[in-house]
């Protein structure tokens, strides 16, 4: 996507941002940390902050692009003629930077998944039940898969056409959605399964914990690429009369379905099957190949459900690549390719550290856990509330009301105050909690 150039239509911001919204965040993340954090009581608050904070702070970052139209380095001072908020952009690069470097681990694993499974149809690989356990810790493995994954969106924001990628999503996200529901249905309908079901619908109130609900937040944040500036960036493409508001809503809307949906193909499978739901991050991969092994044509199907998830991982580190490219390269085309080509191959080093956590640095564990967990842990609860703090008191405190008020057209006299006063402090209080 060039920065001269406008998206067409409404619609193809929306897919952009949904694209960029919907990936890791709601299939792989959600239910992980849910099955680490109590469940039911994670959903009920992952809600309420996906709609009470999330969704003002989205409009939010739509609002700052629509107004700034211009590279996020450099929108905040055109916006407000202070050079020194434009550190709000360069924060959010940097947040979108390592957090793409953390999760190409994750693209790579799904990446090795649909080889393996392919090696299997094809007769070129033995099945095996441990597959994950030990892929997982196999060098070669997650750095082959790491690299392909960091490649494939090299290659598609190398030669810009991930307009054409956004479109394909307009196919490629409902039948994602379609798959959801035969995995739900096959998940709920599993013997032993209304345990899980009742795990992860029905909060249980004393599972709620500091700890639980600042990472539910944070989840919050993740899942909607809020605190990167990489809203801005695809609201800035955007003509007037694109209404962010309602554009808001509908990928908050399709977000939460989603997580919910993994949430509930997961969970009644994980229980019924004695999957530990604290398997942490390779939980879905522990759980779907044997719920799938439950469903007529499963091989087929489990296939098909990879290369979705793997699309919706693509269309988010899409937006990762493109934030960080577009501030470097400006209005100069010619140096896309190139810098694209830079950009993957620092990513990849700096992505190696993470990959390998899980096998032969297994052992270096410090903060948040290991390596990979610190890096999660900086980005998502650390930098990402801190830039989405700063873009809130921006918009609330620096923007001018009349300004706002032309683009957000809906639900202005809630959002405003909202954005304004309560946000910033609610914010401000979970940053804080956590270095108590
Ligand atoms: N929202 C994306 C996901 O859930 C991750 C992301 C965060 C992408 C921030 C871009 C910016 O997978």
């Amino acid at each position: 996507m060039k920065k001269t150039q406008n998206w067409n239509s409404s619609i193809g911001f929306i897919l952009a941002s949904a694209g960029s919204a919907i990936g890791l965040g709601a299939i792989w993340k959600f239910p992980y940390i849910a099955g680490l954090y109590g469940g039911g009581a994670f959903l009920l608050e992952f809600i309420i902050f996906t709609l009470l904070i999330g969704l003002p702070l989205l409009i939010s970052e739509f609002s700052i692009g629509q107004l700034g139209k211009t590279y996020t380095i450099s929108i905040f001072n055109k916006l407000s003629g202070k050079p020194i908020l434009n550190s709000i952009g360069y924060l959010g690069n940097i947040t979108a930077f390592i957090l793409y470097a953390f999760y190409s681990v994750i693209g790579g694993w799904i990446i090795i998944f649909i080889m393996y499974y392919f090696g299997i149809t094809f007769n070129l690989v033995e099945p095996n039940p441990d597959f994950f356990n030990q892929m997982m810790i196999n060098p070669n493995y997650v750095l082959i898969g790491q690299a392909i994954f960091i490649a494939v969106t090299g290659i598609i924001v190398s030669f810009g056409i991930q307009n054409g990628i956004e479109k394909a999503s307009k196919i490629m996200m409902p039948l994602l959605f379609i798959l959801f529901m035969i995995i739900v249905i096959r998940s709920v309908t599993l013997d032993g399964a209304s345990t899980g079901l009742k795990y992860f619908l029905i909060p249980r109130f004393e599972d709620i914990s500091i700890k639980g609900t600042l990472y539910a937040l944070g989840q919050s944040f993740f899942a909607l690429s809020l605190g990167t500036t990489g809203m801005i960036t695809y609201a800035s493409y955007t003509k007037e009369k694109t209404n962010i508001s309602k554009s808001a809503a509908s990928i908050v809307f399709m977000n939460l379905l989603i997580s919910v949906l993994a949430g509930l193909a997961i969970f009644p499978a994980a229980f019924a099957l004695n999957i530990e739901v604290e398997a942490g991050p390779g939980l879905l991969f522990l759980v779907l190949p044997q719920l799938f092994n439950k469903i007529a044509f499963g091989m087929f199907f489990y296939i098909l459900f990879l290369i979705l998830f793997l699309f919706a991982a693509l269309t988010s580190s899409i937006s990762l690549l493109e934030l960080n490219l577009s501030n470097i390269i400006k209005e100069d085309e010619s140096k896309r390719k190139r810098t694209a080509l830079w950009i993957s191959i620092i990513v990849f080093i700096t992505g190696i550290p993470a990959a390998l956590s899980f096998g032969v640095l297994n052992n270096i564990k410090f903060g948040a856990g290991s390596i990979f967990d610190n890096m999660d842990f900086l980005v998502s609860y650390i930098l990402m509330p801190i830039g989405v703090l700063l873009t809130t008191l921006f918009t609330g405190h620096i923007l001018s009301k009349t300004r706002l008020q032309n683009v957000v057209t809906h639900g202005f006299s809630i959002w405003y105050p909202l954005v304004k006063y309560v946000l910033p402090v609610v914010i401000l209080i979970v940053i804080i909690t956590q270095f108590l």
